[in-house]
């Protein structure tokens, strides 16, 4: 669907424990028409806001309501909302005689995000009510055609050889609303010598995605696995943190406006929760993850940057190891969000609430939370049929989308691959949303159905 201007954009959140017990229904309402949330079905609805048109909001009155409500309940006279749009900031005090037509902000949107927040006037009242957002899942450009609106927009990774076949780009223009290129932005790709950038097929792919509408993840600058064998052969501490620092900066740089958000430091924890050895930690120690961070933060101040980690999805040694790592980059103001790459296999792929609990500690840092990699393999033991190994990959696939969907922080959802034909696991496990022939699997409707 695409919006014209003054079409219904609606915001959507949180008022606080208080509201949800009450499954008051909470929602602004943009010219007429609106999206309306469920308090039980936690809060949220995914809104595309168009770059460069103007966007006008107006609270609905049962939003205006609830928040005089919460104010009078907190003993405050007023609340203060503040809408953040198209880098203007507009306050309004919803006291008792507030009018919805009183809340008005037409600003030409720069961003795609429209951020609310709510808080009591009062210093007296020291009550703080939860921060409403919306965040657009796509751009004018990048308006997927065809594609319907979800609350938790729907990503792949994308190998750029592979777009040569009319049936893989067919399939992924079919479903996927952004795409995560698969190797192209990896330093053994973009600096294979040193000092010798190669950007061309990070260029490529994003220059796919623009024409077709979709958002790129950039994925990743740096990765111990994927770093090129020179850096490895430098001596000093000093050069590696040259070669670190410029490599970072370079690429987030060239890619600047273009990718909105990077994996800046990609799997820099053991399955057991240690650093990982690589050229980076050998010379530098973990103070290479915080380099990366400050690097990429002072190249780039717009960009989110995330970290991204395998087998943290369940509690243990390694997800308390990621959780001590990024709370001490957010305490620095270095990161904005993690991503949990998730993959798994059938027989072990974690259940909704376990995915929902862990998303929500780190959501209590303050961050934002992807899933970035998802993919479930179902290969079996040789005793159940196809049709229930699928069924069973189409619940696990299920339970994610909707723990993404349940944990507002939750941003998107990402599978590793288009089609089993070119996962990077073998086609035997069978581990994606599209079969080897591109026939869509039950996993597809599962988790379309559940991202909503
Ligand atoms: C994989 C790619 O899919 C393969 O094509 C490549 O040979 C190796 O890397 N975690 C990550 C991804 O963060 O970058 C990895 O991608 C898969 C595991």
């Amino acid at each position: 669907m695409r919006l014209r201007t003054g079409a219904v954009l609606a915001l959507a959140g949180s008022l606080g424990a208080a509201a949800t017990a009450t499954g008051a229904m909470r929602e602004v309402e943009v010219r007429g028409a609106r999206a309306v949330v469920d308090a039980r079905a936690h809060d949220r609805r995914a809104v595309e806001l168009v770059p460069g048109r103007s966007a006008s909001l107006r609270a609905a009155p049962a939003f205006v309501a609830g928040l005089q409500a919460r104010a009078r309940s907190a003993g405050c006279r007023a609340a203060r909302l503040t809408i953040e749009a198209g880098g203007r900031t507009r306050h309004f005090t919803v006291g008792p005689r507030f009018r919805h037509r009183a809340l008005k902000l037409a600003a030409p949107l720069a961003s795609r995000q429209i951020r609310v927040t709510t808080a009591m006037t009062s210093s007296r009242c020291r009550v703080r009510l939860d921060w409403l957002m919306v965040r657009a899942a796509a751009s004018p450009r990048t308006l997927a055609p065809g594609l319907p609106l979800r609350s938790v927009p729907l990503g792949t990774a994308v190998s750029l050889p592979w777009l040569s076949e009319p049936a893989y780009t067919s399939t992924l223009l079919s479903a996927f609303r952004s795409i995560t290129p698969e190797n192209e932005l990896k330093m053994d790709r973009t600096q294979p010598r040193q000092g010798e950038f190669h950007f061309e097929h990070g260029d490529a792919l994003v220059a796919f995605a623009a024409a077709h509408g979709r958002t790129v993840r950039g994925h990743t600058l740096i990765y111990g696995v994927q770093t090129p064998a020179w850096v490895g052969q430098l001596l000093f501490a000093t050069q590696v943190e040259n070669v670190l620092r410029t490599h970072v900066a370079t690429e987030i740089r060239h890619f600047k406006s273009r990718i909105r958000e990077w994996d800046v430091v990609n799997e820099a924890l053991d399955s057991r929760g240690r650093l990982s050895r690589n050229p980076f930690a050998d010379r530098l120690g973990p103070r290479y993850v915080d380099m990366a961070y400050e690097t990429a933060r002072g190249a780039d101040p717009t960009a989110k940057l995330y970290y991204n980690e395998f087998a943290a999805e369940l509690p243990g040694t390694k997800q308390d190891a990621m959780f001590t790592l990024v709370s001490r980059l957010k305490q620095r103001g270095l990161i904005d969000g993690v991503g949990f790459q998730l993959h798994t296999g059938i027989g072990t792929a974690p259940t909704e609430e376990e995915l929902v609990a862990t998303m929500r500690r780190f959501e209590a840092l303050g961050l934002e939370i992807q899933i970035t990699e998802m993919d479930v393999a179902a290969k079996g033991n040789g005793q159940q049929s196809l049709a229930a190994r699928l069924a069973a990959q189409a619940a696990a696939y299920g339970a994610a989308a909707s723990a993404c969907r349940r944990v507002l922080a939750c941003k998107r959802l990402t599978v590793w691959g288009v089609t089993d034909r070119y996962s990077w696991r073998t086609p035997a496990e069978l581990p994606l949303l599209f079969d080897v022939e591109y026939a869509p699997k039950p996993a597809l409707a599962a988790v379309t159905a559940a991202l909503g």
